[in-house]
């Protein structure tokens, strides 16, 4: 055999110890750390602490390992005391940064947002500012310690019947009884002090206009569920009433709403602010949900402005159609937004909102929007690294990036929001 590929390095049995020094925050919800010329993925642990490392997992054809710290030998001063007794190693996968303090997660979290942006998108300032001063990530209004706000819960089902959280990287289930980021009200529900044998999972919402309900996969009323408490399809509406943005809104059980209750107002007053609509100009709304951005902007538009809202779930767009029938300037076109685009007579509009999944915008529909030449766009993203990624595209394509702003919109947990404002080329 000829010389040239890397002898693959020995295998670390699941269950090894080994001591590390926690070196930098990476995507994921982990910090870096290497042992024997290997990078290990690090949970439980801080950048700069020295810890105990169980080996959990391989991966890269062994280059990479992953591990929880299961001792801290050396602490960080942002470390802080759990609120879940659920959050340790082995235990709860839902959240990844109640070790750290909030400040300290928000640094965390910016880090994470920048590292993507200037690593996939290229970024290394925005307007002139160095990426480090220009992109932080920011509590929204209303946020109580990062702990009481999950309005909306998924909870898995375990082969008891428990309800809980899946375990990091794991299809097992942690049973839980009380997850102290849930809110009051969707607590009171009471799923995690219900049987649910013979149920996948359990989708519970308490809404900001009152209303909670629960959605069992596969379908049934579950044992003791209080009687005010819809089980759409057995038992009272599919839909729940939010309020957001000066509007009252009707949302399926089951579909797609914000989870934190100020996630909502800050998005829109971010998008608003970055955006800037004007009387008579004309926004598209791309992934648009049950309308929120199309609802919350088409007010500034005026009577000669116009909205084509696009999103391709038809339970969001029957509900967007009922949320935004005040508003005669704004359409729901029922479609993908790729083939929405590809099929558009349209040559231009002045103003795009962008809120794609996980898996963000993408090439091709980027490519489209660019083609016509608006003004400003707003895109939200979920995922730093689909953001970093497409805000590449953009940038080759010679659009600039004007702002990047974080939000901790899921304070404990890893996730990020970020709404990036993207403009024409000078
Ligand atoms: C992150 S949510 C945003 C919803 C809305 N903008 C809001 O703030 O409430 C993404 C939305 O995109 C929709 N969606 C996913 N893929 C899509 C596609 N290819 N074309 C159109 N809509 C899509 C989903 O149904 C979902 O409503």
């Amino acid at each position: 055999m000829s010389g040239g590929a890397a002898a693959a390095p020995p295998p670390v049995p699941r269950g090894t110890r080994v001591e590390v020094v926690a070196e930098r925050v990476a995507h994921g919800g982990h910090v870096v750390a290497r042992h024997e010329g290997r990078v290990v993925f690090v949970r439980h642990a801080l950048p700069g602490e020295t810890v105990e490392v169980e080996i959990t997992g391989e991966g890269k054809g062994g280059r990479l390992l992953r591990g929880d710290a299961v001792r801290v030998l050396d602490a960080s001063p942002d470390r802080v005391e759990p609120a879940c007794p659920h959050a340790h190693p082995g235990g709860c996968g839902g959240c990844d940064w109640q070790h750290a303090s909030l400040p300290a997660q928000r640094r965390l979290k910016a880090e994470v947002l920048r590292e993507q942006l200037s690593r996939l998108g290229g970024l290394d300032e925005i307007d002139g500012v160095p990426l480090r001063d220009a992109v932080d990530v920011v509590a929204v209004p209303g946020d109580r310690d990062g702990l009481a706000w999950r309005t909306r819960v998924r909870y898995a089902v375990d082969a008891d019947g428990a309800a809980g959280f899946h375990r990091h990287r794991s299809g097992q289930v942690e049973p839980v009884d009380r997850c102290p980021l849930v809110t009051d009200e969707l607590d009171s529900i009471g799923v995690t002090r219900t049987g649910w044998r013979g149920a996948d999972a359990v989708t519970t919402v308490a809404s900001s206009g009152g209303d909670r309900a629960v959605v069992v996969e596969p379908a049934s009323l579950g044992s003791s569920l209080p009687r005010d408490v819809a089980v759409p399809g057995l038992r009272g509406r599919g839909w729940v009433r939010e309020r957001a943005g000066g509007r009252d809104w009707r949302v399926a059980a089951d579909g797609f709403w914000q989870v934190h209750p100020g996630a909502a107002d800050a998005l829109v007053d971010a998008v608003r602010e970055a955006l800037d609509p004007q009387p008579g100009e004309h926004l598209l709304d791309l992934y648009a949900g049950v309308g929120l951005f199309a609802g919350c902007l088409a007010p500034a538009l005026g009577e000669d402005g116009r909205v084509d809202a696009v999103e391709s779930s038809a339970r969001a767009c029957a509900d967007a159609r009922r949320n935004l029938h005040d508003l005669p300037g704004v359409r729901i076109h029922e479609r993908s937004v790729d083939s929405w685009l590809r099929w558009t007579e349209l040559d231009s509009v002045d103003l795009v909102v962008l809120d794609p999944p996980r898996s963000g915008a993408g090439a091709e529909v980027l490519d489209h929007v660019l083609d016509l030449a608006p003004r400003a766009i707003a895109y939200v993203a979920c995922d730093p690294a689909a953001l970093g990624r497409d805000l590449g595209l953009v940038r080759r394509a010679g659009w600039r990036v004007a702002a990047v702003r974080g939000l901790d919109l899921f304070p404990m947990t890893q996730h990020v929001e970020a709404v990036a404002l993207v403009l024409p080329p000078h």
